[in-house]
């Protein structure tokens, strides 16, 4: 077989890249390790910037996010038993969307598929080769048979995990990490949101989250131990440590219910540069990592995507190299100011081991000065909702 574009991973790096160059009439082959129904049953944030947004709908996969999902002007902090709105709306004239990122790949699933272009799932052993050449092409396994396909470019959109990043030789690549000493519980359960927007909470017991799904389904998160264990939390334990890290006017609205998903998350920053080599690229959470504090880590994709399209959009269209060379610059540029803030808001809102009574006090001042100086409000505000492409 022979493609144009081989992206590897049909998350929402791979399928939103794909839709962009289908849509353009560059013709690219999706290779999927797992099962189309897994990849569906991922549950992961839905906090889109205006950005993703917009390139959602230039994508031709917006209408049912428009019609389903909940624009929201602001979010608030809670600290010192108290709610301090941001106004993001207000500070920026932009806002987000909440909307599930299980629906962003479901839309994109289906417009691919009607589209008719090629997804392969359940490819194993998938390889890229010769990238650093005119000529790449990809291996895997399918039904017992080694496959291959030649083409001129390969975007590893395989996430953290994944074999794109694997295949740069080591000498070639450099990688920043910071871990945090700690986790997210997070639960998913069929009850009406405690606020109608989001709710970041710091807490000297440690940091929770209120969100949500939709005006029926929650989702709400707090700090845990990296050891804790899911099967240490009841429900009936998380909602009342959910409620002691509030403050009382949110505690006395958060309805109990049911969980349906209850999950442990480590938190981790990571970056790795440069983000191409030769004729493969890394995408999204390929090339790195935001804990979620910043809800950042489908908006940084979006942006790849979009400056990897524009790139391989003016080589197949104008001839020209230059947009495809800039790849990495550009990307890498949003993604360490995405970094910081994701960084910034993790740093300000959570327990460190070493945080203490003087350091609860900093936070808390730090949480003050946000709150009451229009300038700091504006600068978390245009962050949240998406620094410019
Ligand atoms: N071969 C083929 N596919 C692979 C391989 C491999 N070796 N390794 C991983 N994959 C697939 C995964 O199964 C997954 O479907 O690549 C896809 C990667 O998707 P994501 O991990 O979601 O990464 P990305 O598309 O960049 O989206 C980033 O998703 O994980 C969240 O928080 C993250 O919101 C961010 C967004
Ligand atoms: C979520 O709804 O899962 C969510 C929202 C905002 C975040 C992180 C997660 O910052």
């Amino acid at each position: 077989m022979r493609t144009q574009v081989v992206i590897i991973g049909a998350g929402p790096s791979g399928l939103l890249l794909g839709q962009l160059l289908a849509n353009s009439g560059i013709d690219a082959v999706i290779l999927e390790r797992a099962e189309r129904d897994y990849v569906l049953g991922r549950v992961r944030a839905g906090v889109l910037e205006q950005g993703t947004v917009d390139l959602l709908d230039e994508a031709g996969v917006g209408a049912r996010m428009h019609a389903e999902g909940l624009p929201h002007d602001g979010i608030s902090l809670a600290y010192g038993h108290e709610l301090h709105r941001i106004g993001l709306h207000d500070l920026t004239g932009r806002r987000v969307m909440i909307y599930g990122q299980t629906e962003v790949t479901h839309d994109l699933m289906s417009e691919r598929e009607a589209s008719g272009a090629t997804t392969i799932y359940s490819a194993g052993q998938v390889q890229p080769h010769g990238f650093d050449g005119a000529s790449p092409y990809v291996t895997y396994e399918k039904d017992g048979t080694t496959h291959r396909i030649d083409c001129d470019f390969i975007a590893g959109c395989d996430g953290f995990h994944g074999i794109s990043r694997k295949s740069v030789p080591p000498d070639a690549l450099r990688t920043y990490e910071r871990a945090y000493p700690f986790g997210w519980l997070g639960i998913l359960a069929e009850v009406p949101p405690a606020d109608h927007e989001l709710i970041y909470a710091n807490h000297p017991r440690g940091f929770a989250l209120c969100s949500m799904r939709s005006e029926c389904r929650s989702r709400y998160y707090v700090q845990c131990p990296l050891d804790d264990k899911v099967e240490a939390w009841s429900d009936e334990r998380f909602w009342d440590e959910l409620r002691r890290r509030l403050p009382a006017e949110a505690a006395d609205r958060v309805i109990a219910g049911p969980s349906f998903e209850k999950t442990i998350a480590p938190l981790r920053s990571f970056v790795a540069e440069p983000m191409q080599f030769g004729r493969l690229s890394l995408v999204g959470d390929a090339a790195h990592i935001v804990p979620p504090t910043g809800a950042k880590g489908l908006n940084l994709a979006a942006s790849d995507v979009r400056y990897l399209f524009e790139g391989l959009r003016e080589h197949y269209r104008d001839r020209s190299p230059a947009a495809l060379q800039a790849y990495s610059s550009r990307a890498l540029a949003r993604v360490w100011k995405a970094v910081r803030f994701s960084w910034w808001m993790t740093t300000m809102l959570h327990r460190f081991p070493d945080t203490g009574a003087f350091g609860q006090r900093i936070q808390e001042a730090e949480l003050d000065y946000v709150v009451h100086s229009r300038a700091a409000s504006t600068a978390l505000a245009e962050n949240y909702v998406g620094l410019p492409y």
